[in-house]
């Protein structure tokens, strides 16, 4: 069942025994707070060191480095929108962060993705309408790469009751 393969969990990202992990990163990929400053404190000053390296990411966009001190073997580092109303694309900007890493991810045969809630902490995004674009994203890419698996690593309660709100209106569809 496509369900079996998105789970929704309350965790720490950092702890993820994914083969990669998700960073709600910015465009400088310098790193910063929330999960940006988790990962990074988590994996080591080797992290930062790449991420100078690639230049910088678009939103919406994702770049692959090396997971270093993490138990993960890659992170995917991805800007989500910064939330402007909803009038500026940020959906399709959304489900592009989601659709680049997990592109991505398939391209470095990493079978396992986890991912933050990402552009719902400090970018504002309303967690129910990232949660829908989120998971109805995962779900129509988990029906295309049947040996994938995803995780939502979501950092409280209220925001794995969203993901669940939205896999039960998607999942059945
Ligand atoms: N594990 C999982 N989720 C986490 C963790 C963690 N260790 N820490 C925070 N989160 C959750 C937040 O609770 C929120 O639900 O990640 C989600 C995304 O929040 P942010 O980290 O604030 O990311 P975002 O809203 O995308 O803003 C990105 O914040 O940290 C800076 O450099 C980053 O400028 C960028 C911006």
């Amino acid at each position: 069942m496509l369900e079996d393969r998105f789970s929704i969990v309350v965790g720490d990202i950092t702890q993820s025994r994914a083969e990669a992990i998700v960073n709600a990163a910015n465009t400088t990929l310098l790193g910063g707070s929330g999960v940006d400053g988790a990962i990074h404190a988590a994996a080591g000053p080797g992290l930062l060191e790449e991420c100078r390296t690639l230049g910088g990411c678009e939103t919406g966009h994702a770049k692959l480095t090396g997971g270093y001190r993490l138990p993960s073997r890659y992170v995917l580092h991805t800007p989500g929108p910064i939330w402007r109303g909803g009038t500026a694309g940020e959906d399709a900007l959304l489900a592009g962060s989601y659709l680049s890493s997990l592109r991505l991810a398939a391209e470095y045969g990493a079978k396992t993705v986890a991912f933050p809630s990402i552009s719902t902490g400090v970018y504002h995004f309303p967690l129910e309408r990232a949660a829908r674009t989120a998971t109805e994203t995962i779900l129509a890419f988990l029906r295309e790469h049947p040996d994938m698996e995803i995780t939502m690593a979501c950092f409280d309660e209220p925001t794995k009751a969203a993901y669940e709100r939205a896999l039960a209106e998607y999942g059945a569809a």
